[in-house]
């Protein structure tokens, strides 16, 4: 038995110079045990050709939407259901804005269209292209509807370009594959919601409330959750740090957008609520800047955001199983974390000092105690990858009913 034994795998292949790897992507699914029926776009005709695709695979390549032998014999909507995964490599800027958009003029584009099936999806294209506007938010939408992304990574481009844009390699595909097919570890086959980050609340188009949280601990625990084989949904305010690889990243930006998206999240197994929410945004935020006026001084009257751990928490449906919270506390930190898991209805609350002192907030490290109902349990200074390297392992303890 391998990883991926008896699963089926649709492969688009688009049209860009990584398709060639994409014929080795063909051999490291078939290694581990995957049968691949491959889609060659009129694009991918231009680097490599069906019958290298076919005769790796195996199987019959098709590349027209109106081939009569093909709809004789398989046809577009059987193509796009008899599968359990649908690989999209190399996902071109092109066919990522097809898919965003909902087109369906060829082959690749109807089926991506047709399919209910997960999709994963390696983008590869130049640089300029991966970061234009267009394409950030092509990848936006699709990862709202779902689709799971890996790569691209950084490094030499075939135009002498240098930059994020090169197609993941064959092994970290299949790797990403297997997690997606196969998921093995303590949270395999459990859906992990993360929320890290701040948030920004407008005060006019230009200004924004803030507060200094890196996101970097929420980001840990989404990276070490789907490295424990869950999948993960990561609604994360604006940062500045990568995507987690091999985790679904949704990026927001004030507390009523980050409540939303984790509601469109639901429903999941375990909720980790990471993100320093703003308790408050400005009332009437305008659509022009506010302009400065000699004597006299602009009055923000402010509103409470929703209380997003509360709200999930207290769900009477879709509620996530395990409830963590985080409190950041600069006195008090023990007494308050009772209070907070009380009042927001959490499983267990994991309170940590934020004083200037600590240097937690934006720092490499931290020192959390964890706070349930039935007792605290303090850990050392720890960097905040093993912090959450512990609490993805003490949470697939209890989820599992075994006593961490
Ligand atoms: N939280 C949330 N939505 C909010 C405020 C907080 O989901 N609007 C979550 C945080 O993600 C965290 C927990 O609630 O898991 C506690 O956040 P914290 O900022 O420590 O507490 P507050 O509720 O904001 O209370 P206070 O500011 O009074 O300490």
């Amino acid at each position: 038995m391998t990883a991926l034994s008896g699963k089926r795998i649709l492969l688009v292949i688009g049209g860009g110079i990584a398709a060639y790897k994409s014929l080795d992507l063909i051999r490291r699914l078939r290694e581990r045990g995957a049968s691949v029926r491959c889609i060659l776009t009129q694009g991918a005709q231009h680097f490599i050709t069906p019958m290298a695709a076919s005769a790796l695979s195996g199987q019959r390549t098709h590349t027209d939407l109106f081939d009569r032998e093909d709809e004789a014999d398989i046809g577009h909507i059987k193509l796009a259901r008899d599968a359990d995964l649908v690989v999209v490599a190399p996902a071109t800027a092109n066919l990522m804005a097809k898919m965003a958009g909902g087109h369906a003029d060829e082959l690749a584009s109807t089926v991506l269209l047709a399919t209910t099936l997960p999709i994963l999806i390696a983008p590869a294209m130049n640089v300029r292209m991966w970061l234009h506007p267009a394409t950030r938010r092509n990848l936006t939408t699709l990862q709202e509807d779902g689709v799971h992304v890996v790569g691209p990574n950084e490094g030499a481009m075939a135009e002498a370009e240098v930059g994020p844009g090169r197609m993941a390699e064959p092994l970290e595909i299949a790797a990403a594959v297997e997690r997606l097919l196969a998921p093995s570890g303590p949270l395999a086959g459990k859906h992990v919601i993360v929320t890290s980050g701040p948030t920004h609340e407008p005060i006019d188009p230009v200004r924004y409330i803030a507060n200094r949280s890196s996101g970097r601990q929420g980001h840990a625990i989404a990276k070490a959750a789907s490295e424990a084989g869950a999948r993960v949904t990561l609604i994360s305010g604006p940062v500045d740090l990568p995507d987690p690889r091999g985790v679904t990243t949704v990026h927001v930006e004030s507390a009523r957008e980050m409540l939303e998206a984790v509601e469109r999240a639901l429903p999941a197994d375990i909720g980790i609520f990471a993100a320093a929410v703003a308790d408050w945004r400005v009332a009437d935020a305008g659509g022009q800047k506010i302009k400065k006026k000699e004597g006299t001084l602009p009055n923000l009257s402010l509103a409470e955001n929703p209380d997003i751990l509360a709200t999930v928490s207290h769900l009477p449906q879709n509620r996530p199983a395990l409830m963590v919270g985080f409190a950041a506390e600069t006195e008090n930190v023990i007494e308050h974390a009772r209070q907070k898991l009380a009042k927001k209805g959490c499983d267990l609350i994991v309170a940590n000092d934020v004083s200037p002192a600590t240097g937690v907030m934006g720092g490499e490290s931290n020192t959390v105690h964890l706070v349930t109902r039935s007792g605290i349990e303090t850990w050392p200074t720890l960097s905040k990858t093993e912090v959450a390297e512990r609490l993805v392992a003490h949470v697939g303890a209890l989820i599992g009913g075994t006593e961490p």
